[in-house]
């Protein structure tokens, strides 16, 4: 990756004109979310891919960390490429890997899915769009695999739809592909047909597609087929002897469960299968796992436990091709206290577990269990709850040319390790997480503080993280946000004049969802005047940290004062999206629908300011100026509107449609305004150095998935240094300069062209050649400049506010009658 990039960079360098940014992950680390599927190529040492449910297909390189190959598929218009819903490799060719790709059957994905096929092991790709949907975040999702290469004709795929459109057949190595007609089962299996959505009510369909490489021949094709279906009343495993003309269901099987894996041990000529009585990824109570024997027609029932003990569901399931009668089997979901995991040396007659009970409550594990790449996972995690080894494992794999090598994946990370032979002799592994490079983080907050912490990130299921620095945005954090630990964050903000204070929103019913941290989000507390009813929406900050302004997602917008309790903004809107000014402590901003608004009473009450945002009629996002008091922007579907003085009056910012996020970040001469939105170069990042009077596409080919969820922010500590929330991809940051001449005047009449030629980025290779010209007095106040003026501190705190600490340099007294406690070295407070 590194090296890749510097390359990038010296190329962009000899042609700066118009030169995108090179963009890179925020490295939280470890993966983050739920990984359906790792697909080992048979033969090739080391060639294997991680397909993930929302952020794409990644390949494993020989360092045990992962990259991703398919960013650039992720445009705006395409952004369901990054739901994965099964993968192929072609045994006769390690460069060659297909994709089903897609993210959603119902309505809430537009598109048809497509096969993705690539003969550089994912450097380059070719589609081909299927008439039907894809479902790779779909229920089920961890079945699999659903797509496969014939091993002794590559020209030969079968994918298995969902949504009742059966089995699908390409005879052009994935070019294009025509129904099975002989395959009549398409799955009878609908998880909920009440719902609504469609996302619980569409049929599941087809589980797998699994080649009998030892059957003999059929015209060049292998003649021996089995095909899974999500069905548990019926058969659920088909088969074809004459090369997919005709098929049968299998004789004997349990026809109960649903077939979560099929894998063929040619030595032994078996199938292995795990079943569950759920579809998956995240249910089931009982299972099973069987050995059908090829070669006299025979199923056996190898369960590794039974009666009481049996209370969940088998996923995950690998064996060891160096080893034949050697394999592991994973529950899919133990709930408590923890998964289990199986092997057995004997063709599944016998097994031994991964822990075991010791007397109740001790556990013997026979595994030791470590996250030194991302430290986060232990702390936040695995040393929080019986869980270690993880849920939702539908994929536990042995690398085919390696027994020793084993990788499993969870609901947050992949784990593994190179002792797994180790089970058989002291019977004690050593489990590592192993997802580094993969980051699959849905990020819902982005805020970086002038004079603080670089970047905070709120984040789906793994809470939020800081960034204290720019220099840390390389390194796993040693925790995700906690103590109140959260699955999901949905906002971040920060108190412009009090650069440590910061505050942030949960996600979940029952408890406080509002923490603030004046450690700059090293620690929190939860904040006193939060209900329980409440939860997540949007948050923000009074410049001076006393008021908190809180947009919920499922109730009126609230205030609170001083750690009290928080009480309704009977003048906005629910759902309003809210700002607070960054330097006046006494002003928020708003807006709903067609509307702006104002608040100069610290948003007890809020104003609409009629006619500020012309025939607008849908505010995406309100931001304000994150070191000068009174400027705001606004985005709407007719692009940006900018205030500078506190909302009263607004100028049209011309170049860019249909906006979404939008953020101010330092620049090289002034700060920069990034938007997405809709320019020139299509819906795209674009980034303005004049005001918005030129704008520039930074995107480039990089993917962020559709922009209307994507978060955004710029550096206010590092010039030109820009982060893009992606919806299951992680944070990315570039880093370049922009010339242009902060402060033009930007006017309503003329139609500016989206990419001027006043306006070139560079990288940051080439040198700046932005001339410090004199700007307007507003930007002089505000130079480009990392080092930013204290707060001013002659204040006594207020009750609650913080007094002191390690690096602190507000008001180190209290307000009658509080006196002024330690917390912890950095953080003192008025109590
Ligand atoms: C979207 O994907 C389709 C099919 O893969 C492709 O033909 C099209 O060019 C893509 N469009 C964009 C904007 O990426
Ligand atoms: C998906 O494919 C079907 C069948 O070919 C077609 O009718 C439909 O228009 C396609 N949908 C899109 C969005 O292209
Ligand atoms: C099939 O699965 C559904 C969903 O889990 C369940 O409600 C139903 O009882 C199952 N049927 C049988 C016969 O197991
Ligand atoms: C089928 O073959 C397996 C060994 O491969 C053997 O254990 C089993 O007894 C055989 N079953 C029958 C019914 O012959
Ligand atoms: C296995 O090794 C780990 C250390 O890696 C240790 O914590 C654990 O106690 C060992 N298990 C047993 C049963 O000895
Ligand atoms: C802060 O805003 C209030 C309300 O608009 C205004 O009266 C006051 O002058 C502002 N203070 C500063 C320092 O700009």
């Amino acid at each position: 990756m590194k090296c890749l990039q510097a390359i990038q960079l010296l190329l962009a360098a000899a042609a700066p004109v118009r030169a995108a940014f090179s963009w890179q992950n925020v490295k939280i680390g470890g993966g983050g979310g739920f990984i359906p599927g790792i697909i080992f190529h048979p033969s090739a040492k080391g060639v294997a891919y991680a397909r993930t449910d929302i952020g794409g297909l990644y390949r494993l390189s020989s360092d045990d960390s992962w990259t991703p190959v398919t960013d650039s598929l992720a445009t705006n218009e395409n952004w369901s490429t990054w739901g994965v819903d099964a993968v192929a490799l072609d045994p006769a060719d390690p460069n060659k890997v297909y994709a089903a790709v897609g993210m959603y059957t119902n309505s809430w994905d537009p598109n048809n899915g497509s096969i993705i096929r690539s003969s550089d092991q994912g450097a380059t790709w070719a589609s081909t769009r299927l008439p039907f949907k894809v479902g790779g975040n779909m229920p089920g999702r961890g079945l699999g695999e659903r797509l496969a290469v014939d091993p002794k004709n590559p020209d030969i795929l079968y994918f298995g739809a969902r949504s009742g459109n059966g089995l699908w057949k390409s005879t052009d190595g994935g070019v294009t592909f025509t129904k099975v007609s002989s395959f009549t089962n398409a799955g009878t299996y609908i998880a909920d047909p009440a719902d609504t959505n469609g996302y619980n009510s569409d049929i599941m369909g087809l589980a797998f597609v699994t080649f009998d490489s030892t059957s003999e021949l059929i015209n060049g094709a292998t003649s021996r087929i089995f095909v899974g279906t999500a069905d548990n009343i019926t058969a659920s495993v088909y088969v074809s002897e004459d090369a997919g003309a005709s098929w049968s269901a299998v004789p004997g099987q349990p026809a109960k469960y649903f077939p979560h894996k099929c894998r063929l041990q040619p030595a032994e000529k078996a199938l292995y299968l795990t079943y569950s009585d759920g579809a998956g990824p995240f249910d089931g109570t009982s299972g099973g796992v069987y050995r059908y024997d090829l070669t006299n027609g025979t199923w056996k029932n190898i369960t590794p436990v039974s009666g009481g003990d049996l209370y969940y569901g088998f996923g995950g399931l690998g064996l060891d091709m160096q080893k034949p009668g050697t394999l592991v089997v994973a529950s899919l979901n133990s709930w408590w206290p923890d998964a289990q995991i199986f092997r057995s040396t004997d063709s599944g007659a016998t097994w031994s577990p991964i822990w075991e009970w010791a007397g109740y409550p001790e556990m013997r594990m026979y595994y030791g269990i470590t996250t030194p790449k991302a430290p986060w996972i232990d702390a936040g995690f695995i040393s929080q709850d019986s869980k270690r080894l993880g849920w939702a494992i539908e994929s536990l794999e042995i690398d085919p040319v390696d027994s020793d090598h084993w990788l499993y994946a969870t609901g947050v990370t992949i784990f593994g390790g190179h002792d797994l032979t180790k089970w058989d002799t002291v019977h004690n592994v050593s489990i590592e997480s192993l997802a580094d490079g993969i980051e699959e983080f849905a990020v819902l907050g982005l805020a970086s503080v002038p004079g603080g912490s670089e970047l905070l990130a709120a984040v789906g299921d793994d809470n939020g993280f800081t960034f204290k620095t720019s220099d840390s945005l390389g390194t796993s954090p040693q925790a995700p946000w906690m103590t109140p630990t959260w699955a999901t964050s949905t906002d971040v903000d920060y108190a412009g004049n009090k650069p440590g204070n910061v505050v942030r929103i949960g996600n979940s019913a029952g408890s406080p969802q509002v923490a603030v941290s004046s450690d700059g989000g090293a620690s929190w507390s939860v904040h006193s005047g939060a209900g329980t009813a409440e939860y997540a929406g949007f948050v923000a900050y009074s410049a001076d940290a006393d008021t908190v302004l809180w947009s919920p997602g499922n109730s009126g917008v609230l205030r609170s004062r001083n750690q009290g309790t928080f009480t309704a903004v009977a003048s906005l809107p629910s759902g309003a999206v809210i700002a607070s000014d960054k330097r006046n402590n006494t002003v928020f901003y708003a807006g709903s629908g067609r509307n702006f608004y104002r608040s100069t009473d610290a948003g007890s009450t809020f104003t609409a300011v009629s006619g500020a945002l012309g025939s607008a009629t849908s505010v995406r996002d309100v931001v304000a100026h994150p070191v000068v008091a009174g400027e705001v922007l606004v985005s709407t579907n007719e692009g940006l509107f900018r205030s500078t003085n506190f909302g009263v009056s607004f100028t049209k910012i011309n170049g860019l449609t249909e906006t979404q996020h939008i953020a101010f970040g330092l620049g090289s001469s002034g700060w920069n305004i990034y938007a997405l939105g809709v320019g020139a170069a299509g819906a795209k990042l674009y980034v303005s150095a004049d005001t918005g009077a030129s704008w520039t596409d930074i995107q480039g080919s990089q993917g962020f998935g559709t922009i209307s969820s994507c978060r955004l922010v710029g550096s206010s500590n590092v010039a030109g240094q820009v982060y893009v929330g992606t919806n299951g991809r992680g944070v990315f940051y570039a880093k370049g300069t922009v010339s242009g001449q902060p402060g033009m005047t930007t006017t309503t009449s003329s139609s500016t062209s989206a990419t001027s030629s006043t306006s070139s980025i560079k990288t940051t290779l080439a040198t700046s050649s932005t001339s410090t010209k004199t700007t307007t007095s507003r930007w002089t106040t505000s130079t480009a400049s990392t080092v930013w003026p204290a707060p001013t501190n002659t204040a006594e705190s207020e009750r609650w506010g913080q007094c002191g600490g390690i690096g602190w340099t507000g008001p180190t007294k209290c307000k009658s009658p509080w006196q002024c406690k330690p917390q912890n070295d950095w953080y003192h407070q008025c109590l």
